[in-house]
């Protein structure tokens, strides 16, 4: 309870100073890597290209060897870059590296990171926004400091030029500090500088920063899959923090009084195989079929802290789910679980309409349930401190131990699926909609609302999930591999469900568009004859989600007839032995029968995503960094 008290308390004083709903942050991936001895470059290339889903419009490195700052960066996904520059080829054992998503400054060569100063002599990389880098730079430049960017990162090595000029004994560190405390907004800094060839300097605000260590070797990241390969042994850096990097050493200070923190590492049980694609030719499809193993560890979540999540949300006079994309997904098809098992209405929310829907209706009554696989992302976090200036209880569901929705969480359930590398979440939504399961499960009990026999029938059948999806994957993966043939050239689609199952039908929809670039609609099928069904015409591909079990069979069965009757081509994903739904669909995938509805989206949703999967393989896309996409969207 005591670590609780602390981290809530730092967090309302950074907060309280009004900095929610300010304009959010770059997203890139930043790396460090300082070694005792060996060339740096090709680790930090490798760790680079575990951190490119991130933000892939450019890249940079650089490193310090001999008292002198070597920088090689480009426009371009890293492959492109390295084929051009070779980022292999870089002298020392001390290096930076960032992988960047434009937003302040096009993606050029001359706004990739690092970023220098203006003898060259030190370099720096950013994930973050500078909200007064411009006044800064004006500044700067009436010192006669030359810019040759557009970016907001670059006023960083100026002011640390600056501060040596003002002080000429100040060691990096010393000076460094002087530039942060004069940054205002987000950021994950890592420095390097001739001037000072043995060591790395980093800092955080707002923006997530973590510390690899292990005997000869210390590592700074935006993202611990970075390091992995190369140690398990994690340090969280929390805001308003600088770390002093050596080989094999790491200092924590307090940026405002350069105070000392002492934190020990803590164990990832991550492999290095979790992070990189063991065969398979995109992480996605790799992601889609370890849902049988991660869905068997999202099972074994803590059940103390269920029990925990679940006692709040049985004392909350009101809900709200709130999540972004697919965790918002979680949380429709969690509202209804809450509903149906345990009579306990919420109110499923984008995250991004939060603050505008509710911001000032939200008080010390409501309770929170905040969904984020990255734990990073702006939206909900927003929505997340809105509702934590007044007083409201917030609750997380994550992926990712150790990021900031951790942090703000009075408790949060960690959902076990390992890294998701591929920028479409497809395991970390199963694994969401099995803790919504567990979670409605151990509500009902408390509440005395199911029968023994359902409770128990309900429990054995969510055991038994990951069985059925393992079945679902070896049995129809070639079906759905020939149905993505027939439908790759498909101008537009329909994705239709019913009850819990609307949730699914958004699932396959944004699958479809974020991936295979298919503009795609999604509704509550009982909405097709209030105007969608105008656009049905003769060969239009309407893909309805049909469980057996529950009242939604005999409606979706009239939803179907009414879009056939239009010559819509029908693909129905459907119960093994559902001849009714067989005998009106022109294509259908089956999965195995008995499901109870109230989980029916884990199963159902499986053939959609190797749907979606499988039209963009065919489309020669790149799955798994999708165009304009990145996997945490850290920008509101
Ligand atoms: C889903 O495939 C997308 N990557 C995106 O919609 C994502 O679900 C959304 O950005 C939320 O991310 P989060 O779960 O990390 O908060």
């Amino acid at each position: 309870m005591l670590k609780i008290l602390i981290s809530v308390s730092e967090l309302i004083k950074t907060y309280i100073t009004g900095r929610t709903n300010e304009k959010g942050f770059d997203m890139c991936g930043i790396f460090g890597c300082i070694m005792e001895n060996g060339k740096a470059a090709p680790v930090i290339h490798a760790s680079m290209k575990r951190l490119e889903y991130r933000g892939y419009d450019s890249v940079g490195i650089a490193t310090v060897s001999n008292g002198k700052l070597t920088v090689k960066k480009d426009q371009g996904k890293i492959d492109d870059v390295h084929k051009i520059v070779n980022l292999d080829d870089l002298p020392g054992s001390i290096g930076i590296g960032h992988t960047r998503w434009a937003t302040h400054g096009a993606p050029l060569k001359v706004n990739a990171h690092p970023h220098v100063d203006c003898n060259g002599e030190t370099a720096v990389v950013h994930n973050g926004i500078i909200e007064n880098y411009a006044e800064l730079r004006s500044e700067l430049e009436n010192r006669n400091h030359t810019f040759v960017s557009k970016t907001d990162t670059e006023v960083v090595p100026h002011l640390i030029e600056e501060a040596f000029k003002k002080n000429p004994t100040w060691t990096l560190t010393e000076a460094f500090v002087d530039a942060v405390k004069k940054l205002e907004g987000s950021y994950a800094l890592a420095v390097i500088s001739a001037k000072e060839p043995d060591k790395i300097v980093c800092a955080r605000n707002e923006s997530p920063l973590v510390i690899g260590v292990c005997e000869k070797a210390t590592y700074c990241a935006s993202d611990l899959t970075a390091f992995l390969p190369m140690t398990n042994k994690a340090v969280m850096i929390n805001d308003g923090e600088l770390v002093i990097l050596t080989p094999g050493h790491y200092e924590i200070r307090r940026i405002q009084d350069g105070s000392e923190v002492i934190r020990k590492p803590e164990i990832i049980d991550w492999t290095p195989e979790m992070a990189v694609k063991q065969g398979y030719p995109h992480f996605m499809l790799k992601e889609i079929h370890e849902q049988p193993e991660t869905l068997r560890n999202t099972l074994r979540a803590q059940g103390h802290y269920l029990d925990l999540l679940s006692t709040f949300l049985d004392r909350a006079s009101e809900v709200f789910l709130v999540a972004c994309g697919t965790s918002y997904h979680a949380c429709l098809a969690g509202s209804y679980m809450f509903s149906k098992l345990a009579f306990l209405p919420t109110y499923p929310v984008y995250a991004s309409e939060f603050v505008e829907q509710h911001g000032k209706s939200v008080n010390i009554d409501s309770t929170i349930l905040a969904v984020s696989q990255s734990g990073e992302t702006a939206d909900t976090l927003g929505a997340v401190m809105c509702s934590q200036q007044r007083a409201a209880t917030i609750l997380g569901l994550t992926n990712t131990v150790g990021s900031t929705l951790t942090r703000v969480s009075r408790v949060y359930i960690g959902q076990q699926s390992g890294p998701e590398i591929g920028v479409a979440a497809t395991k970390t939504f199963t694994s969401q909609l099995s803790v919504m399961a567990q979670l409605a499960l151990k509500l009902s009990t408390k509440r005395g609302k199911c029968s023994q026999d359902e409770m128990d029938t309900l429990a054995e059948k969510l055991e038994l999930l990951p069985e059925t999806v393992e079945a679902i994957i070896l049995t129809q993966e070639e079906k759905v591999k020939q149905l993505a043939k027939k439908y790759r050239d498909a101008k537009i689609f329909f994705f239709l469900g019913r009850g819990i199952n609307t949730a699914t039908a958004y699932e396959g929809r944004l699958k479809l568009m974020e991936i295979a670039y298919v503009p795609a609609i999604a509704f509550p099928a009982g909405e097709s004859k209030h105007g969608p069904i105008s656009l049905i015409e003769p060969g239009f591909p309407v893909v309805f989600i049909c469980p057996k079990d529950g009242a939604t069979h005999k409606t979706l069965i009239g939803n179907i007839m009414e879009m056939k009757a239009r010559g819509a081509s029908i693909i129905s994903i459907i119960e093994e032995d559902d001849e009714e739904i067989k005998a009106l669909s022109d294509d259908y995938v089956e999965v195995p029968k008995g499901i109870p509805e109230v989980l029916s989206p884990i199963p159902f949703v499986i053939p959609l995503q190797m749907l979606a999967y499988h039209i963009a393989s065919l489309r020669g896309l790149d799955v798994d960094q999708p165009r304009n996409l990145a996997k945490s969207v850290t920008v509101e």
